[in-house]
């Protein structure tokens, strides 16, 4: 079985209630109920960590390492500055999908921008929380 840890960065604990027009009304339990579901269905025990702090990230990133098959990431807007999160990605060497719900590349310049991509396998944006699914049965169903 394989052990899929899902990473969510600052203010995705305010899902259904933050911007509901950009992120949609499921709230951050109804996304990890989802989320765990999707893994039974496809044989993947699912883990989830979601913290506001930088260092929390970081240091869930290092317990990753050797723990975990996978790890999906949505930074928040830590995704457009922390280098840091981009070395702890580097350091656990963990194979890690970068989902974000909206579409960053429709919005605000400085969105544009990932410095933590680099450190993934892959990107998933704009697809809502269907993205974490599709990130889900990639590390399921890759060959
Ligand atoms: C986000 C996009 C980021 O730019 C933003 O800061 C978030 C959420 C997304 O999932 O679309 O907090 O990562």
């Amino acid at each position: 079985m394989k052990k899929i840890l899902i990473l969510n960065g600052p203010n995705l604990n305010m899902l259904g209630i933050r911007e509901p027009g950009i992120y949609g009304n499921m709230d951050y339990a109804g996304l990890c109920e989802v989320i765990k579901q999707e893994g039974e269905k496809l044989g993947a025990e699912t883990y989830f960590i979601q913290s506001n702090s930088e260092g929390a990230i970081i240091d869930a990133i290092h317990g990753a390492r050797g723990v975990y098959d996978g790890i999906i990431i949505n930074p928040g807007a830590y995704t457009h500055y922390s280098y840091a999160i981009f070395d702890a990605l580097l350091a656990a060497d963990v194979p890690t999908v970068e989902v974000h719900i909206s579409n960053v590349h429709k919005r605000e310049d400085f969105r544009h921008k990932s410095v933590t991509a680099p450190a993934c396998e892959g990107q998933i944006v704009g697809l809502g929380v269907y993205g974490y699914i599709a990130a889900l049965g990639y590390f399921c169903r890759k060959v």
